[in-house]
């Protein structure tokens, strides 16, 4: 690698009269930067190191250190570490849009004292704090949108005391009590807030522009609409006795209040290691979002019914459920049988065991035309064990009842079978 970097290093002072000798790195391209028109001396210098799937900055030492316009746009940059441009003390421009940054540490911009402009924009930021910002005390424009957090950090933007211009739209922006400090301090700073930051939630204020917004609007006090809410599973799982089931549930994180609570069949759920019920410590990612998982490792037959993901904040509750179908190991359906007795004939479809099936009396062949409007059911239940117990046709009436009904209205009424349905019905 030392080699390749040094060879291409020196392809470039070849191939380069630019003055950009300084490059030490085949990732990156560099042009002279004309920005601030032309000069006898051109010493500023644009580095561009986009599209290079780079998952870390590259080393600020193989940068020029006349470096003003820095650009690591559409990498793979996960982390911003501590003194990350260390050493670009002439950085103006610096663009890191469409990485997948989630984690800035603190010191990650020490030392970009000349900064102007920080395009942050489209990554998965959750945590802002205001110490990051704290070198950069000539920051006109910062750039925040399209990551995931739904509400700023109180005093994120003081360190920033030249800022003229921020944009902090997202997709789950919550405009509620949380950001009243934001007109707060826009009102006191020479600072303005984009026109294309829009609120996403709540509901009623979706789509308006935040700058527009009056104080009274951000409140608290409305039901508590969560942008992510998620529980895994989603649809009713039909599952074995002795199977593994984890449930997950992820919500957004509104504040240190949020708690993850779970409930089977509307009672409180307690983690019980003999019948392999654990619930794990609930987790928070990203400052955003808060998950917790519980996990059926032996799944029990009263595991039937519904299991809930409660997110419990001091704001009001939220909460999803899934309904859970366990079925015993051994002997689990019963068979399709073809039943004809003095009350029809019925045909129970292959059933689960524990499950009770229905059929609609009235299945004599004969009687096909005639819809089966007296919503009268026979029923049989498919045992624990997959044997069909002994049916219920209480409800059905006799064939032979049917027959001669029907004898007695075919004979009455020939070929009239609107009147003779109606006739039937009042049997
Ligand atoms: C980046 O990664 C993608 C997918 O792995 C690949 O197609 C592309 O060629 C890579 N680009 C560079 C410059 O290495
Ligand atoms: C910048 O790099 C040049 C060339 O390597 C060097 O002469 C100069 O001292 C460096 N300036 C600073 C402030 O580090
Ligand atoms: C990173 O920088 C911050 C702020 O200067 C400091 O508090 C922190 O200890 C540093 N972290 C590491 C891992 O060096
Ligand atoms: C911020 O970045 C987004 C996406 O890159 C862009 O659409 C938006 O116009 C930028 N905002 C400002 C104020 O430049
Ligand atoms: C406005 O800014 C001034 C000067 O920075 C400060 O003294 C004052 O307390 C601020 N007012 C508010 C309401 O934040
Ligand atoms: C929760 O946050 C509030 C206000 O932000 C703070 O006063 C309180 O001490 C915090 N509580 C805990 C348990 O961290
Ligand atoms: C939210 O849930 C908690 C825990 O189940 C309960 O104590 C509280 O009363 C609920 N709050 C509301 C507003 O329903």
């Amino acid at each position: 690698m030392i080699t390749g970097a040094v060879g291409m290093a020196l392809l470039l002072m070849v191939c380069q009269t630019d003055g950009c000798s300084e490059l030490f790195t085949n990732s990156c391209t560099c042009i002279d930067d004309r920005s601030k028109g032309p000069s006898v001396h051109t010493v500023r210098k644009k580095v561009i190191c986009s599209k290079e799937n780079l998952s870390d900055p590259p080393d600020p030492r193989v940068l020029p250190n006349r470096t003003v316009h820095l650009i690591l746009s559409n990498n793979k940059i996960v982390v911003l570490k501590n003194d990350s441009f260390l050493g670009l003390y002439a950085l103006e421009k610096l663009d890191l849009k469409n990485n997948l940054i989630s984690t800035i540490m603190p010191g990650a911009f020490h030392g970009l004292t000349e900064m102007k402009r920080l395009d942050l924009s489209n990554n998965r930021i959750g945590c802002l704090i205001p110490a990051i910002f704290h070198s950069l005390g000539e920051l006109n424009r910062l750039n925040l949108s399209g990551n995931i957090f739904s509400n700023l950090h109180p005093n994120l933007f003081d360190p920033l005391v030249s800022l003229k211009l921020v944009d902090f739209n997202t997709e789950s922006l919550m405009c509620d009590c949380n950001m009243q400090w934001v007109l707060n301090w826009e009102r006191n700073s020479s600072a303005r807030i984009s026109e294309a930051t829009v609120c996403a939630y709540p509901r009623a204020l979706q789509g308006q522009q935040f700058k527009s917004l009056k104080e009274s609007q951000l409140g608290c006090d409305g039901p508590l609409e969560l942008p992510t809410l998620q529980l895994i599973p989603s649809l009713r799982q039909v599952v074995f006795q002795g199977d593994r089931l984890p449930f997950q549930c992820t919500a957004t994180y509104i504040d240190n209040t949020t708690q993850v609570l779970w409930y089977h069949n509307s009672a409180p759920v307690r983690p019980e290691a003999e019948s392999g019920l654990t619930v794990e410590d609930s987790m928070i990612h990203d400052c955003s979002f808060i998950s917790s998982e519980l996990i059926l490792s032996n799944i029990y037959l009263l595991a039937s019914g519904e299991w809930e993901c409660v997110i419990s904040t001091s704001r009001g509750n939220s909460s999803r459920k899934v309904e859970i179908v366990v079925l015993e190991t051994s002997a689990s359906y019963c068979p399709a049988e073809h039943v004809t007795n003095n009350r029809g004939e019925f045909r129970w479809p292959r059933t689960l065991s524990g499950i009770v099936s229905y059929q609609l009396c009235l299945q004599y062949p004969s009687f096909s035309v005639i819809r089966p409007s007296l919503e009268k059911k026979a029923s049989r239940r498919c045992g624990r064990s997959g044997q069909w117990e002994t049916g219920d046709y209480s409800e059905c009436l006799y064939i032979n009842d049917y027959t001669r009904t029907l004898h007695i209205f075919t004979r009455v009424i020939r070929g009239n079978s609107i009147i003779m349905l109606e006739a039937l019905e009042r049997v």
